[in-house]
């Protein structure tokens, strides 16, 4: 993705429900959030990237009256302890964090609900069919699978859906069918991977119906401005969070439309697949019918699985972060995510590969070449990076390789295949330690003739791991903001940068190269997660 220089790349996750803690799966959509939003701003972009949860809805509102406590205090209480923590723990450098029970959501959307109504988008009807409370969802008969007992399930939750038989608010989505249709033929990457987009041009071919926007038998979230025995149904006030987040509807001259003029539309909802009916169907509606610029891409990535199925919460299948990055640590928790599975597919968590990974690539890999050449300049430089010579051959293969390498990651990670860009990195950093392999510094070293060729060798290894270095910032940042310390750059006066860091000798001769601890430490397998 590129972005227009008065624009800010705007890229939202889901808001999540607070009915439980995060598991893996959340913070997977969070962490590869993370990583892409870094990636941008390592180019010296202006980068607004949100995160939240999503607290209204039956969903929220059962959890909290089968814990004895009122929703809200329940909300604060999951905030307070475990969905802000995991994002320390993920490492994730948010700019702004939306809950919908704010006041600033609140009441923008009231504001917006009111204008959809005064224009004639919202009418009164009756809804009867089938409700995944799981969901959060009315559900077509299509979408339904049925149990042992012939009821009709949620595929999903596996779970009976409810019947919701109530006089409600509806929002004339049926209307939007062929806008919606018109708009995807004529921006296919408006919905990826193409998997996605083919699911909802079918889906959107098979006819709209009205939705219901709001519910009259339980009270927990927004009341509907004009009709109070009402409330907002969630997901229309969920939805919205990524335009009230940065100041929908405010009045002209005031910061919040200043800010929604510099970040609306969303370039990228990351979200994943099993909500993406919502953010391609009904969002890009809801924004139609009130004259707003459609978000440039909705990407759907896959699931985690367990046993072959998603997992989840309302299964007991989540696997909280925090077991994995006490463990391994969160870099190499990102790491494992983003490189192991194929964005966009589903796949499966494994320890023993999680393990296998971590000790191949990044012990072995990237910590064994650190280590290596910060314990020969130590030893054969007086730890000073020496004044390298004359490049040969072999220098120039390096060199050409990093600048092919930044120019393929970088065009990978803005296209969401983090796999290959990751990889891309990575097989630089297994031709350097071919590099040192054929070249043997320390047979070079043994010959006081060949000090120049010594010197060179070692300098192209370090100027290569500060290049490393910013190539990994944005997916192992602790790590990599030590390696870049280490290596010289600070004290060379460099600023990290995914535009510059193809540039060849930038560590300056004469820096110390620290050998501190090792990066990525050996790690004993546990019993149990
Ligand atoms: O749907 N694998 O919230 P939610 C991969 N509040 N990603 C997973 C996952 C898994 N097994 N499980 C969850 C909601 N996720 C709504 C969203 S947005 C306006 C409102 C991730 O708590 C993935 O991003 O059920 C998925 O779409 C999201 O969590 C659903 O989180
Ligand atoms: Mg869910």
């Amino acid at each position: 993705m590129t972005v227009s220089a008065d624009k800010a790349f705007y890229l939202t996750t889901p808001i999540y429900y607070v009915n439980d803690a995060p598991h893996i799966g959340h913070a997977y959509t969070t962490v590869a959030a993370d990583f892409v939003t870094r990636w941008h701003r390592l180019a010296q972009e202006d980068v607004w990237f949100l995160t939240g949860t999503d607290e209204h809805g039956q969903k929220v509102l059962r959890t909290a009256q089968a814990n004895g406590v009122a929703p809200q205090q329940w909300a604060d209480r999951l905030v307070e302890s475990a969905w802000l923590p995991v994002l320390d723990v993920i490492d994730v450098e948010n700019d702004d964090f939306i809950r919908t029970t704010q006041e600033r959501h609140i009441v923008r959307v009231q504001k917006f609900l009111t204008q959809l109504k005064d224009t004639g988008h919202i009418v009164e009807g009756k809804y009867e069919g089938p409700y995944c409370v799981g969901c959060e969802e009315f559900k077509l008969p299509a979408d339904l699978a049925e149990n042992e007992s012939g009821e009709p399930i949620c595929p999903i939750h596996s779970k009976p859906v409810e019947q919701v038989s109530e006089t409600n608010w509806f929002f004339s989505l049926s209307k939007f069918t062929e806008q919606l249709i018109a708009h995807y033929e004529a921006n296919p990457q408006a919905i990826r991977p193409a998997s996605a987009y083919n699911e909802v041009m079918s889906f959107l071919k098979s006819g709209l119906q009205d939705l219901s926007i709001s519910r009259s038998t339980f009270d927990w979230g927004i009341p509907v401005p004009w009709d109070t025995s009402q409330v907002v149904y969630v997901w229309f006030d969920a939805l919205l969070n990524y335009a009230t987040a940065v100041g929908l509807g405010d009045e002209p001259g005031t910061e919040g439309a200043a800010k929604f003029a510099k970040t609306w539309p969303a370039d990228v909802h990351l979200v994943g697949k099993d909500i993406l009916r919502f953010h391609a169907v009904i969002w890009p509606a809801m924004l139609m019918a009130a004259g707003l610029e459609l978000p440039k891409c909705v990407y759907a990535h896959g699931w985690l699985l367990v046993g072959g199925e998603k997992m989840s919460k309302s299964k007991l299948t989540g696997i909280s972060p925090q077991s994995i990055v006490e463990l391994i640590g969160s870099d190499a928790f990102r790491y494992y995510f983003m490189r192991a599975i194929i964005f966009g597919q589903d796949g499966s968590f494994s320890w023993e590969d999680l393990v296998a990974r971590y000790t191949s690539e990044l012990a072995n890999g990237l910590g064994n070449l650190a280590s290596r050449v910060q314990a020969m300049v130590g030893k054969y430089c007086e730890g000073k990076l020496p004044v390298p010579g004359d490049l040969t051959e072999a220098d120039n293969l390096i060199k050409d390789l990093l600048t092919k390498t930044v120019a393929k990651a970088d065009r990978d990670i803005r296209d969401f295949d983090f796999q290959n860009g990751i990889m891309a990195v990575k097989e630089f950093i297994d031709a350097v330690n071919l590099y040192v392999t054929e070249q043997q510094p320390w047979v070079v070293a043994k010959d006081e003739s060949q000090t120049e060729r010594l010197h060179t060798i070692l300098y192209v290894i370090c100027d290569s791991l500060r290049a490393v270095s910013t190539l990994y910032a944005s997916l192992m940042p602790k790590a990599m903001n030590s390696l870049w310390s280490d290596i010289g750059a600070v004290e060379s006066g460099l600023t990290q940068s995914i535009t510059t860091a193809g540039n060849w000798g930038q560590l300056k001769p004469g820096v110390v190269i620290t050998k501190s601890e090792s990066l990525f430490p050996r790690i004993e397998e546990p019993e149990t997660i």
